[in-house]
């Protein structure tokens, strides 16, 4: 049984006052949401103190980057030491933004996966199609040459600690959501390429997330979805209310 992660993911987003608001929200409200796990993803200037708004309730904290490298002279970057060192237990990879503005290429991302597993940290490893790869057809292929170069040498131990998140980039913030059907047809199919590269048992335990659009009213049809396990939240994420209504969505259909 594969616990539904709701994943909220703020982005360049909030200052320090609505960063500490909307933590502590989710925070108090945490209790509402049974039978799934709450992840926030604030940016890395605000992770103390959204980490010090959720207190001991129970929603995890991730960031939505690292850099591989453990330590040295590599201005601006953020290990996974550090992240560790704060506490957290998540972290977002190769989400598409970072792939398509930043030009973060699958080896990037696997470097970075590695280090975070090496660390003890969850890696959330997105990937995602561009429009003009599904209208041409070749969402599948895109889809698949993202999952063996971002888990390169990632071994069946590790695998079980990590997340997968399917974003398809013309879904991600643009209102256009993957119909349920879209989106259980590419998770499946990330659900065969785990059997393959791995076993059944491991490719049934590891979650895999979709984002792209996710709002209270579409998520229990998405979420519903028998190899939907979650979803990762931009926009609808900086609500309160809007993300423990994804999340109440999810536990009842998960
Ligand atoms: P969105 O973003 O929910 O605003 O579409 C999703 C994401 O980029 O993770």
């Amino acid at each position: 049984m594969r616990t539904p992660l709701i994943a909220g993911n703020w982005k360049m987003n909030t200052d320090s006052n609505s960063a500490a608001a909307l933590a502590s929200e989710i925070a108090k409200r945490a209790g509402e949401v049974q039978d799934a796990e709450l992840l926030v993803c604030p940016p890395n200037v605000y992770l103390t103190l959204v980490r010090d708004a959720i207190g001991d309730a129970s929603v995890a904290l991730g960031a939505q980057n690292m850099y591989h490298e453990a330590n040295g002279a590599f201005t601006g970057e953020i290990s996974a030491a550090m992240l560790c060192d704060l506490g957290l237990q998540y972290v977002i990879l190769g989400h598409s933004e970072r792939r398509h503005i930043l030009g973060e290429s699958d080896s990037d991302v696997n470097k970075k996966a590695l280090a975070a597993l090496a660390a003890g940290l969850v890696p959330v490893v997105c990937v995602g199609e561009q429009l003009a790869d599904r209208e041409a057809g070749k969402t599948a292929e895109v889809i698949r040459g993202q999952f063996d170069g971002s888990l390169a040498g990632i071994t069946a131990e590790q695998i079980q600690s990590v997340v997968l998140a399917y974003e398809p980039v013309w879904a991600i913030g643009t209102g256009k959501v993957a119909t349920p059907e879209q989106a259980e047809e590419v998770h499946a199919d990330l659900r065969k390429q785990l059997t393959e590269r791995y076993n059944s048992e491991i490719a049934e335990s590891v979650r895999i997330l979709y984002g792209g659009s996710v709002k209270p009213d579409n998520a229990a049809e998405l979420l519903g979805q028998p190899n939907v396990d979650g979803a990762l939240i931009g926009g609808a994420s900086l609500k309160a209310d809007d993300f423990l209504a994804i999340a109440t969505a999810g536990a009842a259909v998960g």
